[in-house]
């Protein structure tokens, strides 16, 4: 057998030493890889030094995952593959809310909420109050719904980056809908942030000269029985960065309006929420689609 890579057949006989997989999926997807990859190799001439720095990258990638860092879950996301996959499997009803990606920040365990608690335990920025209603593709709410939040602060870090001035679970909440389907919550307006650089993924951003910032966002994931769940953001309208997302993960239909409640027109909301001042006020329709 040859070990020259430009050999025409060696494609051949990658892909062909997958015949005998028992598993029919798991041979199309081996295949498929293998005629893309080798493709790839033809199309650009890939040399053997860069070969060789591509496994290098690839093994620190992995040697930078740890229990709270997923190095190559970013790598995905900065290509653009973990939108890719999901725009692939969104098979959406009519209305219902667009998905994006999860990231790295989510924890299995977010802090139980009352309603209309505040998640922003450290008075971390501008003060907002979240409105969400979560009904179904159909239009019924959701009571019992329960939608899970995270976010960055107004400095735009999370709780698990700044433990020194965000207490654990800061920016985070579990919340139940109320018999209208609804949640609301206070926070502060989250920041842009730039995802970690630290590592092999920012070295490439830098090397290629790309930013690694991410637009101001919240995230939820939305589950309700009888329904697929959603994980998705709001983003801040108006933001810097919306339409250069590091992780291609901007939809238009998830900007939201922040609007600002100078001299608050419903003065029992801001005193259901402890305000006093001016905030922001920011309504989002989680919609979910019947299994
Ligand atoms: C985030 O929004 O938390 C995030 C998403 C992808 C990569 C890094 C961060
Ligand atoms: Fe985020």
């Amino acid at each position: 057998m040859t070990t020259d890579a430009t050999h025409p057949t060696v494609t051949d006989e990658a892909v062909n030493s997958f015949d005998g997989a028992p598993d029919p999926r798991l041979r199309e997807l081996l295949t498929g890889l293998v005629r893309h990859l080798h493709a790839y190799v033809r199309e650009t001439g890939l040399t053997q030094r860069e070969w060789e720095r591509a496994i290098g990258f690839l093994t620190a990638t992995g040697q930078a995952c740890t229990d709270t860092r997923q190095e190559f879950v970013m790598l995905s996301d900065v290509l653009g593959l973990s939108m890719l996959v999901e725009e692939v499997n969104a098979r959406r009803a009519e209305g219902a809310t667009e998905a994006t990606v999860l990231g790295p920040f989510h924890l299995t365990e977010s802090p139980v909420r009352e309603p209309d608690a505040t998640i922003d335990l450290a008075g971390g920025g501008e003060p907002c109050v979240v409105d969400v209603r979560v009904r179904s593709d159909d239009g019924t709410p959701l009571p019992g719904a329960t939608v899970d939040v995270w976010q960055a602060d107004g400095h735009g870090f999370y709780d698990v980056q700044r433990p020194d001035t965000q207490p654990p679970g800061n920016g985070r909440g579990l919340f139940t809908a109320d018999a209208e389907g609804r949640v609301r919550f206070r926070s502060c307006v989250p920041s842009a942030y730039p995802i970690p650089t630290d590592g092999p993924v920012g070295t490439l951003l830098a090397a290629t000269g790309r930013h690694p910032y991410r637009p101001a966002h919240i995230h939820f994931i939305a589950s309700a029985a009888g329904h697929t769940p959603v994980t998705t953001h709001i983003f801040v309208a108006g933001g810097d960065y919306l339409d250069s997302d590091a992780v291609f993960a901007v939809k238009p239909s998830l900007v939201r309006e922040f609007e600002d409640i100078e001299d608050p027109e419903d003065p029992a909301l801001a005193r259901q929420f402890g305000l006093s001042g001016p905030f922001r006020l920011a309504r989002f329709d989680l919609v979910l689609e019947r299994t």
